[in-house]
């Protein structure tokens, strides 16, 4: 199969970038992704790692011209989240960090060479026709700062590292059913923190009826959202 990063339109306006990863990375292998939104203010949710940093600049460059970029956006701190952060912000002189409260004040201030904006639970940003709206999932599926975009425009959900497919040859987006496989997955490396307040804040996004989840691991899904969401939290509790 091919290794090279692809770009595939998983929403109006949404594009996945997609870097598969080989075996020696996780059996059967692994993607990183990264989701753009092209608008008046576009966005990255997700920066990749640092060594994947050329790559992924110039698969955005296949889009919009990677200095365009307005937010470089994240769900929690983690490399494969917010690792090239930096190196986005030399090579968008517009672009600000945007990220959750938690982030800006225990991390993201001291780590970034500029300052995050930061967005509390619930507020929105308009980045032309396409909205995103900050929501705290704290320690879901882990990390105290861990938090989503909902766009509403397209009713995507940016759902960062839930629904995580091992595998590195699959579909962009997909209808079939991605939770038996990232059950598949977690089962053997629990990267839930199985917190207390895990399942009120699945029920939350489940309540956002989302049409696309753009997952960062594997393929991104099309269906009835708010009910795979509340089959993940079935099984997330059992
Ligand atoms: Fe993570
Ligand atoms: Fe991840």
């Amino acid at each position: 199969m091919s290794r090279d990063t692809n770009v595939h339109e998983i929403a109006d306006g949404i594009y996945r970038i997609s870097t598969p990863l080989p075996v020696d990375v996780a059996p059967g292998g692994f993607t990183f992704n990264q989701y753009l939104i092209a608008d008046e203010e576009p966005l990255l949710f997700h920066t990749g790692p640092r060594r994947l940093f050329p790559r992924v600049r110039d698969a955005v460059a296949r889009v919009l011209p990677p200095e365009r970029l307005r937010w470089i956006s994240f769900s929690h701190v983690e490399a494969d989240e917010c690792g090239s952060l930096n190196e986005w912000l030399a090579a968008a002189p517009q672009a600000a960090p945007l990220c959750g409260r938690v982030a800006a004040l225990v991390s993201i201030t001291d780590l970034a060479d500029r300052p995050p904006r930061a967005l509390g639970d619930g507020e929105t940003l308009a980045l032309g026709t396409r909205r995103v709206t900050w929501l705290d999932t704290p320690h879901v599926p882990h990390a105290w700062e861990c938090g989503f975009l909902w766009e509403s425009h397209t009713r995507t959900l940016l759902c960062g590292d839930l629904f995580t497919q091992g595998g590195n040859g699959l579909p962009a987006l997909t209808e079939a059913d991605i939770l038996e496989p990232s059950e598949a997955f977690r089962r053997p490396m629990d990267y839930y923190s199985h917190a207390r307040d895990g399942g009120r804040h699945l029920e939350r996004l489940a309540g956002l009826e989302p049409a696309t989840l753009s997952c960062m691991h594997g393929s991104a899904w099309r269906g009835d959202g708010g009910k795979l969401l509340r089959a993940l939290a079935d099984a997330i509790e059992r």
